[in-house]
């Protein structure tokens, strides 16, 4: 098999908002629905908030730099809602936007190209209480704020993401609540859902009308990489309950313009759905340039053999059963299998031919600890990326479009509900310091970016 990836491939590292900037109350930002999570007790590991985080708002130009000396072609970060239109209403703040702009203007002068998420989870919390996700409203404003954000970046900034994993959004935040805003209510979550897809497709037209022809737009996906745990019929169908669940909710609307029919049956004793009103799913539906695709482990289910009540994240389907796959796992327990990868790309190669594919999330938690003399070794690390970059190339080989990858994360980060405990950054951060020390990973992945060549070690 080749080793090499094709010319052009993107090479890249991601990161999110509440993640890293910190300066949490600076420039006019207001709280956010994790600010306001991590603030309520056990939510959050070690009562850990983004309050400082990695800093980055005051970093940013050495973040960049790094990034330069990493060999970085492009650099997929979020921009916080509530610091560029703090209501997460009106007018857009001037100071918000100014950070973006430098941040932007920075990675211009380094030759690293900016994609831009609009969210990644932290919804301004005056939204929030006024009925967050599962009020339509919301959706409306994220429109609104999608404009704002494109205007100010349009003449910047190529390529657009609406949305990061509105799985995560919705059903953790909304049905098994360990995530903001926290709550556990089913057909909440089912709404939320919704009004995500619809918040995509009315944020993907409002961007349309502002930006450039030539500017590109996306959406981020986590899509489950779900699979049955033995071939038994009433495995296939927990399987396709927990597929319906994790992923079709959100590309049967967005791709396909319509809910699944299974979806609809199987939630039918939670919801009607007559929150989806006429023209929603033609709204959903607008054409996109590319797919991002977020990828950490597959998920493997069963039928039941017993009944678990409780809060969890998979409404109407209490019954399936969930299964850790055997073999290595990461720090934060989730299995090491690339074959979910290379599975994913190519089912939506064949699902959606002709739209391109990006990983725009890819990587793993371990104990990372500098030794004696200050260095970070984490040969797991590289295992894992090398794994994952060898299934990319074997989906390229059997057809994928896959034009670039995203490595989770550049940094050591604030890693949600874990709080600080997991890192995910290719770099060190020592957050007593806010010292930055590239891991032997990150070395290993410049190598990998200049070369476009994967090697062992
Ligand atoms: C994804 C999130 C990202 C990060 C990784 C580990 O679900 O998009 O912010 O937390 O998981």
């Amino acid at each position: 098999m080749t080793v090499t990836f094709p010319p052009g491939f993107l090479w890249g590292a991601a990161t999110a908002a509440y993640q890293i900037e910190g300066a949490a109350r600076e420039d006019g930002r207001t709280p956010s629905i994790w600010d306001t999570f991590c603030r309520t007790p056990s939510r959050v590991l070690g009562g850990d908030t983004g309050d400082t985080a990695t800093d980055h708002y005051h970093r940013r130009h050495e973040d960049v730099r790094l990034m330069a000396e990493l060999g970085l072609g492009a650099y997929r970060f979020s921009v916080s809602w509530p610091r560029v239109q703090p209501t997460g209403r009106g007018p857009a703040s001037r100071r918000g936007l100014d950070f973006y702009r430098a941040l932007v203007d920075d990675l211009l002068a380094h030759d690293i190209r900016p994609v831009l998420t609009l969210y990644h989870w932290d919804l301004p919390q005056e939204l929030e209480d006024a009925g967050g996700w599962p009020a339509r409203e919301t959706a409306l404003r994220f429109a609104d704020y999608a404009r704002l954000v494109g205007e100010a970046l349009g003449d910047r900034v190529g390529l657009w993401t609406t949305l990061n994993e509105p799985w995560c959004s919705a059903f953790l935040g909304y049905a098994s609540g360990v995530h903001a805003p926290g709550r556990t209510d089913d057909e909440a979550a089912l709404r939320a859902a919704h009004h995500l897809n619809l918040a995509h497709g009315l944020g993907a037209q409002a961007l349309r009308a502002v930006l450039p022809a030539t500017a590109q737009l996306s959406v981020t996906l986590n899509a489950g990489a779900v699979r049955a745990r033995t071939p038994d019929p009433a495995d296939l169908d927990a399987q396709r309950r927990v597929d319906a669940l994790a992923t079709r909710i959100f590309t049967g609307p967005m791709l396909h313009g319509a809910y699944p029919a299974d979806l609809l049956a199987d939630t039918a004793g939670i919801t009607t759905w007559s929150f989806v009103h006429d023209g929603d799913t033609d709204a959903i539906k607008h054409p996109l340039d590319a797919l991002g695709i977020n990828y950490y482990a597959p998920t493997v289910v069963s039928a039941p053999t017993d009944n678990r009540p409780g809060p969890s994240p998979w409404p109407g389907s209490h019954a399936v059963v969930f299964h850790q796959p055997p073999g290595k796992r990461t720090a934060m327990d989730w299995a090491v299998d690339p074959t979910g990868l290379y599975d994913l790309l190519t089912r939506f190669t064949a699902e959606v031919p002709g739209l391109p594919l990006l990983v725009t999330e890819n990587g793993a938690a371990y104990d990372d600890k500098p030794d004696a003399d200050g260095a970070v070794h984490d040969p797991e690390r590289i295992a894992y990326l090398h794994a994952h970059l060898e299934a990319v190339l074997r989906a390229l080989a059997d057809g994928a479009d896959v034009r670039g990858y995203f490595l989770w994360s550049l940094l050591d980060n604030f890693e949600w509900a874990y709080g600080y405990s997991k890192r995910f950054g290719m770099v060190y951060v020592d957050y007593a310091t806010q010292a930055r020390t590239p891991k032997s990973s990150a070395r290993w992945y410049a190598r990998v970016a200049r070369t476009g060549r994967l090697t062992p070690s």
